[in-house]
């Protein structure tokens, strides 16, 4: 995706110390584009934990190259193996609701696995990052072309009038390497000349909707506009709102969606207001070991400072400021559970198909 007219991903290797990986520091957007290096895999789990990087695909890909640097560091010690054990359960550990993150380490861990010589290790887990990450991109892409058909057929119905589609939090490329899941087919519509306008939810507590989704999509050239959370349902019975597209950090084989605490509540108003409700899911982030998501995904807690303090730009200083009574309590859940029943479709890699075990098996016989 291009920023002011260059292009970038989220993650690359440093061109000139293929020892050091380089990302997008989240926490300063919209403000500042800052890129940070990662030396160690200790800085990665830093990064993740503390969300200098986010979203499902990033963090994926951010713990395989973690791997990467675990192996360039474990190669001189006599214990290999249970030095990469321990980093892959630290970096597993550092966030629980994405499933990405135990998939890309698993990936690399199986990887590694199949390479006799510990001297060769590390090369290995490069190339499998560097594949993983390519993979997220295309699958990005392709969710894009997939999401495209579906905004085209609004578009024709609408007579090419303005779509107005909401989103929740940030699905977009800095969640992912490029292009973005919810956010793939918005560039793609945009790109073929549909009209279109997007509703940002500002997502608090962390406002990845008002500070990463409206500054990517204004780096982008698309018409937007930044709501509060509990603004949606008013524009959706005001018939202010086409379509919802949102991303997701971990569904079930049956189609259950967890994404960022919220977006049950507008998939519920978009059922009430018979609005499509579309999930931008690539198959990275299917967990097919689950059948129960309200049931069976852990659901992130995080620091209840999230919640009582917020932070931006103050003449020209990015400032924290305290919002609530310093004592009072505050409950910081990352994620809620959308079941499948209130979903109209899932945008994958392979195609769009029903929220439903059957229909994902389906598109990804392999699962079976
Ligand atoms: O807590 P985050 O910012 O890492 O949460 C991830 C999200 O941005 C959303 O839930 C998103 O829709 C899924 S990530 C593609």
């Amino acid at each position: 995706m291009l920023v002011q007219g260059k292009p970038y991903r989220t993650i690359w290797v440093d061109e000139e110390n293929p020892q050091v990986i380089k990302v997008i520091d989240q926490r300063y957007l919209p403000h500042q584009f800052v890129v940070e290096s990662l030396h160690t895999v200790e800085d990665c789990i830093t990064a993740i934990k503390d969300m200098h990087i986010r979203g499902a695909g990033l963090i994926g890909i951010t713990a395989a190259y973690g791997m990467y640097l675990a192996a360039l560091d474990a190669v001189h010690d006599d214990f290999f193996d249970a030095k990469i054990a321990d980093a892959a359960s630290r970096l597993i550990a550092t966030r629980p609701t994405a499933v990405n993150l135990s998939w890309a380490v698993t990936k690399q861990l199986d990887c590694m696995a199949l390479i006799n010589s510990i001297g060769e290790k590390p090369q290995a887990a490069l190339l499998s990052a560097h594949q993983m990450a390519n993979q997220d991109a295309a699958f990005c892409k392709q969710i894009g072309a997939h999401g495209l058909e579906i905004i085209s057929n609004i578009s024709q119905k609408k007579n090419k009038q303005t779509i107005h589609i909401l989103t929740h939090c940030n699905a977009g490329w800095l969640a992912f390497v490029d292009y973005g899941s919810a956010t793939a087919p918005i560039y793609a519509a945009h790109k073929n000349g549909i009209d279109l306008h997007v509703w940002v939810d500002e997502t608090r507590p962390r406002n990845q909707g008002a500070s990463l989704t409206a500054w990517e999509l204004l780096e982008q050239g698309i018409p937007h506009t930044i709501i509060t959370d509990n603004t949606g349902g008013h524009l959706m019975q005001h018939g202010m709102v086409d379509m919802v597209i949102v991303g997701t950090d971990r569904t079930t084989a049956t189609g259950d969606v967890a994404n960022k605490i919220g977006t049950y509540l507008k998939a519920l108003a978009a059922k009430d207001n018979g609005i499509p409700f579309y999930v931008a899911v690539p198959s990275s982030s299917i967990d097919w070991s689950l059948t129960d998501g309200i049931k069976e995904i852990v659901i992130e807690e995080r620091n209840s400072e999230e919640v009582k303090y917020m932070s931006g730009l103050c003449e020209g200083e990015m400032k924290k400021i305290l919002l609530t009574p310093e004592k009072s309590p505050a409950a910081n859940y990352g994620f809620d559970v959308t079941p499948a029943r209130l979903i109209t479709g899932l945008i994958t890699e392979r195609g769009i198909c029903e929220p439903s075990q059957k229909h994902l098996q389906a598109l990804f016989p392999e699962t079976k």
